[in-house]
């Protein structure tokens, strides 16, 4: 071995061995692979939780990432926003896994199916304390919820499209998931808003995996095997923005009534433009600055209301509709 060949070996050796003891001395306080700098500081704050929703790169969770670090930092809580960067069940489980090993203070994550997050909630609170948000487990330990009540939220979605179409509409949905609970509480809420309208009738359900491509080959796909759908009803934030680009091409936009899920930027064009009719907002920002707050407050063992639904307003013109303080309410 040359000289420069044993330098660069050593160098290795070395960059390897200090490598994994950061691995273990970080390993066990942070739960995501990628350090982020203020890490190194987990010390210097109160609380460590972890916020884990099922897609990272996803505009509405970054609005409740937003909210969660705009808490943390108010109130010296280290937030770490960890899970699956596109949604996937089993990448989103073993983050709260991870979570719990790493002996956090606290977990904040979705409760998407009784099946495969209750029991593992409930093992997790027996360490820790969990809060549901967005979707909630109801049927869990989990110490509370915080998010929008998601049957009355696509009930107001059913009422809403009545009342756009003069009650006379072809409908197709395109859900995110037939297996999450808010999903399918808003369909459900839909379904039973529209049941006794006799001008209405739900011709099918997709699923689009809360993907935008996936969300446009399926309103695609229902375009062709349905010509007489001129109505959609996307349940996730992505779906009216696949089904709004496929309607644009390929059909006159006033023929067609598209009603949504959420505020994103692109949802808010595709309103403007007339070709999104109406979407149902949420408010990803204060789950996520209200579900820190709520975790701190747990953990001083005050008492915290189990249930603890955010707004949800219809917006049809393209401006964020005044939301209205919801009086009495401690969160
Ligand atoms: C839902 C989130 C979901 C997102 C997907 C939102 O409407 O509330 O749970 O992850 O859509 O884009």
């Amino acid at each position: 071995m040359s000289r420069l060949t044993k330098a660069a070996y050593g160098a290795g050796v070395l960059f390897f061995l200090v490598s994994c003891a950061f691995s273990v001395f970080y390993g066990y306080k942070v739960v995501s692979h990628d350090l982020p700098a203020e890490a190194k500081t987990v010390e210097k704050y109160k609380y460590h939780f972890v916020l884990v929703p099922e897609e990272l790169d996803n505009d509405y969770w970054r609005m409740v990432e937003e909210g969660a670090k705009k808490a943390a930092a108010e109130y010296g809580v280290f937030l770490e926003y960890a899970g699956p960067k596109q949604a996937n069940i089993d990448e989103h489980l073993k983050t709260i896994e991870m979570s719990l090993a790493s002996k956090v203070d606290g977990i904040i994550t979705q409760g998407l199916s009784d099946e495969q997050f209750t029991p593992l909630i409930n093992r997790v609170v027996e360490k820790l304390p969990v809060i549901t948000i967005d979707t909630d487990a109801a049927n869990s330990n989990r110490m509370a919820y915080i998010g929008t009540d998601n049957y009355y939220s696509g009930f107001m979605a059913g009422k809403t499209l009545i009342e756009d179409t003069n009650g006379q509409a072809k409908v197709a949905i395109i859900t995110g998931s037939f297996y999450a609970n808010h999903q399918q509480q808003r369909v459900q809420g839909f379904r039973d808003a529209v049941e006794s309208e006799e001008g209405i009738s739900i011709i099918t359900v997709e699923e689009s995996e809360i993907s935008r491509v996936r969300a446009a080959e399926k309103a695609y796909q229902i375009l062709s095997d349905y010509p007489e759908v001129n109505a959609f009803y996307g349940t996730s934030a992505l779906d009216a923005i696949g089904i709004a680009q496929v309607v644009e091409k390929f059909r006159d936009r006033n023929q067609v009534y598209i009603i949504g899920f959420d505020s994103l930027p692109e949802t808010l064009k595709y309103i403007k433009k007339g070709t999104i009719k109406a979407t149902v907002v949420q408010e990803p920002f204060e789950m996520g600055y209200k579900s820190v707050i709520m975790m701190i407050d747990l953990i001083k063992g005050k008492k915290v209301p189990p249930v603890n639904h955010t707004n949800t307003v219809i917006m049809r013109d393209g401006k964020l509709p005044e939301i209205p303080k919801s009086a009495g309410e401690e969160y």
